[in-house]
């Protein structure tokens, strides 16, 4: 089976968030189960620097707004995942992030960016493709970036008699954000006018990215079971409810894997020293390595509580900023943070660590080695997001003996599991979960937690229990497999 997996960020190669972590782990986990994948990603300077053996592949002409872009072949570093880059000097070469500029505003030309990675994946989707020695037998897309490419896919066959084309699927790994432009848009991207309607990409007025993508895609999924519920309701469906449970029995949910070589403690190269389940000694040198670093007071038994993360409403840390000075006054703790976003959520942490500056340590910015560092050197991870269509890093906390305290929502929910009385008897138990969104239950869970972590027997069956879970790619891929069987059969 040939899988087209449609991206707009993929890590190594350039990453923003959790995405990029799936984008570059489930195609290698599908390669591993000799499905034949390639990446399509735009390439911006960081993926053409990284691509391993990058070659000419073919031109691409007559694009709307742009003419031509180059596609060029290479791979993965580690994973040797094929990889196809849109080379467009116009589009994708320049400095700053993938989606915005260095002073943290969208790109005004994404809507011409993201409308030229859907379309190319779609002229890459049948048996009129430049590249006609490999057509898909499934496109896979992700998020509004790709979204209009079943749009596009759709329009195309609708042309053509007798063509081969591909299935596509659109995995939504966050419902928040839709890609809305003026629906100007429409044209200037080369879809059809009579597109632009409530059965099609038209939503609230505008074009819709995303909503072209779950309107017009052959399959459906999201990254975990509980999510593929809540984006049904009106509480978290973000004004697509309806349309999504139109469509309700085809959303698969998918729980995300881990690249559990990329985040392994036993090997991690980012680490002074290494452990596993059987012995973890060695997560005591890096707590200390990770205090001295950060200014914090090197103590082996305060408890350390860490964040790494997008600070924006959907991760709900404005509640732990909130609550922060009562825990620290309360509790005997310290408080890690590394993210970045909302400029109001980075100053009011940039205070706190001002006020407390022997115990709370803030970073921020985005660092690779310093979120490995806290995940391995933290004793409780904090992830109190207010809805997490999956979430990975309360997966690398379980990994890494840092039990994490979640929100019952999403991924969150379908991963943590809650330390009661009957869970930890059955030796269940890997992390806290709080009952609703709100400060008052973070600090309930947060102290819970901090109960545990007294007992230093207690605590060592939660982290193992955690440690010990099968987290890898291994069953979801399958689950992946399956949903493209069903799809080609239908
Ligand atoms: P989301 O994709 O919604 O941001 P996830 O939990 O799925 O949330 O994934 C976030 C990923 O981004 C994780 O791999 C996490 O380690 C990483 N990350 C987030 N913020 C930072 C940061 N400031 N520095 C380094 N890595 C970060
Ligand atoms: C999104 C979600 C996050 C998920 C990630 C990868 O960024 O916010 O919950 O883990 O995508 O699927």
């Amino acid at each position: 089976m040939r899988i087209l997996f449609v991206t707009s960020e993929a890590f190594p190669l350039i990453k923003t968030g959790g995405l990029a972590d799936v984008s570059g782990s489930l195609p290698a986990a599908l390669q591993n189960i000799d499905v034949d994948v390639r990446i399509l990603v735009p390439g911006y300077p960081a993926v053409l620097n990284k691509l391993i053996n990058p070659r000419f592949l073919t031109t691409i002409s007559n694009l709307p707004n742009v003419g031509a872009v180059n596609l060029v072949l290479g791979e993965m570093p580690e994973t040797k995942v094929p990889v196809i880059a849109i080379e467009s000097a116009g589009l994708y070469q320049r400095d700053g992030g993938p989606y915005v500029d260095a002073t943290g505003k969208d790109w005004e030309d994404n809507p011409t960016r993201f409308g030229i990675l859907s379309l190319v994946a779609a002229i890459l989707s049948d048996d009129k493709s430049p590249l006609s020695d490999w057509v898909p037998d499934i496109t896979h897309c992700n998020d509004w970036q790709t979204g209009l490419t079943p749009a596009f896919m759709h329009f195309m066959s609708a042309r053509r008699t007798q063509m081969k084309q591909a299935k596509s699927v659109l995995s939504i790994h966050n419902l928040a954000f839709q890609g809305c432009y003026g629906p100007e848009w429409v044209g200037r991207l080369g879809l059809p006018a009579e597109s632009y309607q409530i059965n099609g990409v038209e939503y609230y007025g505008q074009l819709s990215f995303l909503k072209a993508g779950i309107f017009y895609a052959d399959g459906l999924s999201t990254v975990s079971p509980s999510y593929a519920k809540e984006i049904q309701t009106e509480a978290y469906g973000f004004g697509m409810q309806g349309l999504l449970t139109s469509r309700g029995k085809e959303i698969n949910g998918i729980l995300n894997g881990l690249d559990t070589d990329e985040w392994n403690p036993a090997t991690d190269p980012y680490l002074v020293e290494h452990y596993d389940a059987n012995n973890l000694d060695g997560k005591k040198a890096v707590k200390a390595a990770l205090q001295s670093n950060l200014g914090l007071k090197v103590e082996a038994k305060t408890p350390l509580l860490g964040v790494v993360s997008r600070l924006t409403h959907q991760k709900g840390l404005d509640m732990l900023l909130s609550s922060a000075e009562t825990l620290i006054n309360q509790h005997d703790c310290q408080l890690v943070v590394l993210g970045s976003g909302d400029k109001n959520m980075e100053q009011g942490y940039r205070d706190l660590a001002k006020r407390f500056p022997k115990q709370i340590s803030v970073t921020i910015g985005y660092n690779e080695e310093l979120s490995h560092q806290i995940m391995a050197g933290c004793d409780i991870f904090i992830m109190p997001s207010r809805f997490e269509p999956c979430g990975l890093n309360q997966m690398y906390g379980l990994r890494y003996g840092t039990p994490p305290v979640v929100n019952n929502t999403g991924g969150l929910a379908d991963s943590v599991q809650d330390t009661n009385e009957i869970n930890f008897k059955n030796n269940t138990a890997t992390g806290f979960v709080m009952q609703n969104a709100e400060p008052k239950a973070l600090i309930s869970a947060i102290e819970r937690a901090l109960g545990y972590y007294q007992d230093e027997k207690a605590w060592k069956i939660i982290q193992e229990n955690g440690m010990r879970q099968n987290l890898d790619w291994t069953k979801s891929a399958s689950a992946y497999l399956a949903m493209y069987q069903g799809l080609l059969e239908k």
